[in-house]
């Protein structure tokens, strides 16, 4: 027998006896998204009575986050790297708090002791004959923080698929949880025909053989309905959803142009349904790998016609982007937007894309705005964007002036909202 296969059985425990290893003014780091070790956060969460101040750190929350609940305020404390929609409540209620950092450097505050890990909660699946684990659909920065922490405490949850890249071994986990559940899963968005519009118009600035980045929601899985016709892309994403699997089963993308990790869908965590999970499992053409290489402006720059899209709540008449702020109330954050704007920028031929419906709340707000909401945050700066692309069409920014900006972006706001959007660009001084 191997001897990581005599510890391991040591290290086998139930959740509940794993997380009595977590104290009270402790620091968690939980894997996130669908990702999360379901079972540890429960067992956690039961023990409420017993702890107070633990911080509980992650980004994106896809489970029911009962730690944020208001009678949970003295055991737990919520610091969120990505507001989710169940951790959003008690951001706004300042029973939360939020830290914005760009995903890509999430790592460094764990490594460089910025945010020092206590415990990490991660989940894994079950090891391989040298005893090394996949982190699944989730290595983003996870991985880090397990090598950062005190005390790593691990769900094995045979559920989950297996990918390549990011991996651990059982001798670098103190507590074993074998525990298998379905993951967490995330039902493809409703596509409706403005977001048809945008994924039309977004398509058409995608060439053959473009490595893509593409964010959550509605909107980039409108842009794959659109590239059906196109030839060998590729995919170096921080995520990737259903959507790609429909395009890569019909051959059209196959990663095969792609000038850095050819041939490999690369990622840093998954968002989907079992479709996706079932296309990934052992599949030698996935490759999972930690937030700091795939967000890493630097290697997404390296790719050659690397084109980023992604998503915004807001874009002001300068070119200014809002993606996580609605007023002064944190919605979202920052993400991996700006390491993809940044490092499609540098890349030979690159283009990054925000795309956007031009209103929201039923039409009765303007999403391209002469200012931003009073409190909203800059999330991507007016220098580093590209493209503004709406259901009325594409406004080019870079090399623009003011003048220029201002004018493509009115082009392409809903029509009721031009005239006013004038007006406010005059009074403004813009135009
Ligand atoms: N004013 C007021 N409300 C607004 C608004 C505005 N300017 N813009 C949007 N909203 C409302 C919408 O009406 C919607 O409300 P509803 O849920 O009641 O219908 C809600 O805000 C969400 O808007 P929607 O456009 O549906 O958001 P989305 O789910 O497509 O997400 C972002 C868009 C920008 C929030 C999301 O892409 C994000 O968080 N981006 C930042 C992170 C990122 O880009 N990561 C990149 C890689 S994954």
């Amino acid at each position: 027998m191997n001897q990581w296969k005599e510890k391991y059985q040591h290290k086998i425990v139930s959740a509940e006896q794993a997380v009595k290893h977590i104290q009270s003014g402790h620091r968690v780091v939980t894997g996130h998204a669908c990702g999360e070790p379901q079972v540890l956060i429960e067992a956690l969460v039961a023990r409420a009575s017993e702890v107070e101040n633990v911080e509980i750190v992650h980004m994106v929350a896809m489970g029911p986050a009962k730690y944020t609940q208001p009678e949970m305020e003295k055991s737990f404390r919520h610091n969120a790297l990505f507001v989710g929609g169940t951790t959003r409540k008690a951001v706004e209620e300042k029973r939360a708090d939020f830290t914005p950092c760009f995903f890509s450097e999430i790592p460094r505050l764990f490594k460089e002791k910025i945010l020092p890990v206590d415990v990490a909660l991660i989940q894994i699946t079950t090891p391989d004959e040298q005893g090394f684990c996949s982190y699944g659909v989730s290595a983003d920065y996870t991985k880090v923080a397990a090598e950062c922490a005190q005390i790593v405490i691990a769900q094995i949850n045979q559920c989950l698929p297996r990918t390549g890249g990011a991996e651990i071994h059982l001798d670098d986990i103190h507590f074993i949880v074998e525990y298998d559940e379905p993951l967490i899963e995330l039902r493809p968005p409703k596509i409706g025909d403005i977001e048809k519009a945008i994924g039309e118009n977004v398509a058409g600035l995608i060439p053959d053989g473009a490595t893509l980045q593409l964010g959550i929601g509605a909107i980039p899985d409108a842009v794959l309905l659109f590239l059906t016709d196109k030839k060998d892309l590729g995919i170096h994403s921080e995520m990737f959803s259903d959507g790609v699997v429909s395009l890569a089963e019909a051959g059209v993308i196959t990663n095969q142009k792609k000038n850095i990790n050819p041939g490999k869908f690369m990622a840093t965590f998954l968002m989907g349904t079992k479709r996706l999970y079932d296309f990934v499992d052992h599949n030698p053409d996935v490759e999972l790998q930690s937030v700091d290489y795939i967000n890493d402006p630097c290697i997404i720059g390296q790719h050659h016609n690397m084109i980023s899209i992604n998503s915004a709540l807001q874009v002001d008449l300068m070119g200014e982007v809002n993606a996580e702020m609605i007023g002064s109330k944190q919605f979202s954050g920052v993400g991996g937007q700006v390491d993809f704007i940044r490092g499609a920028s540098r890349s030979l031929n690159g283009k990054s894309i925000i795309a956007l419906p031009s209103t929201a709340a039923g039409g009765k707000i303007s999403r391209i705005a002469c200012e931003l909401d009073r409190g909203a945050a800059v999330t991507t700066s007016r220098n580093d964007v590209h493209y503004v692309v709406t259901e009325y069409g594409i406004a080019e920014l870079r090399g623009k002036s003011l003048r220029e900006r201002a004018l493509a972006l009115i082009a392409i706001s809903h029509p009721d909202f031009r005239p006013i959007l004038r007006n406010q660009a005059k009074e403004k001084g813009l135009i």
